[in-house]
């Protein structure tokens, strides 16, 4: 028991981790020029969700909503105040500035997660009710209206987009 609930875990971060690459390979194909291995791609990624999903049903995690936004508020924080700055940090040192960039972005944006989930974790019903918005280079999330530059990475407002 003890050993498939380590499987779960290392099944749902390894397919988790697929999904993303493969749709980093569908983007490719696109600007290559093979459409069909694009859609392939995306196809297989969506599958890697099924299974993804599967494996973190199994697991047996995921709470309710409030614990699901304390959770989930936490780790933003913890993103946001010790882990990125210290990664941001490191990748300075060591020259990486496209790295250092990346993680100066994420901390900014983790910030405005947390601050959005705090919101709706006081009033989970109620505590959000605008459009939400997603700058698509950083991933800072907005609410109510896009900004004409991003706050964090000074993306243009069409770079956000609405969220269902
Ligand atoms: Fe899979
Ligand atoms: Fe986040
Ligand atoms: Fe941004």
């Amino acid at each position: 028991m003890e050993k498939t609930l380590q499987n779960l875990k290392d099944a749902f971060a390894g397919e988790s981790q697929t999904n993303r690459r493969y749709l980093a390979f569908a983007a490719r194909a696109e600007e290559e020029g093979y459409p069909m291995v694009a859609r392939l791609f995306r196809a297989l990624a969506a599958a890697e969700t099924v299974h993804a999903m599967n494996f973190l049903n199994a697991l047996q995690v995921v709470k309710s909503t409030p614990e699901n936004l304390e959770e989930a508020l936490a780790g933003e924080m913890a993103a946001f105040e010790e882990r990125y700055p210290v990664m941001g940090a490191t990748a300075r040192q060591e020259g990486h500035r496209q790295a250092e960039q990346s993680f100066t972005w994420a901390q900014g944006a983790e910030k405005s997660h947390g601050r959005l989930l705090e919101k709706a974790w006081k009033d989970p019903k109620a505590g959000l009710i605008a459009d939400l918005f997603v700058c698509n280079l950083c991933g800072y999330v907005v609410e109510g209206a896009p900004p004409d530059t991003c706050p964090v990475c000074q993306a243009t407002q069409p770079h956000f987009r609405r969220v269902d």
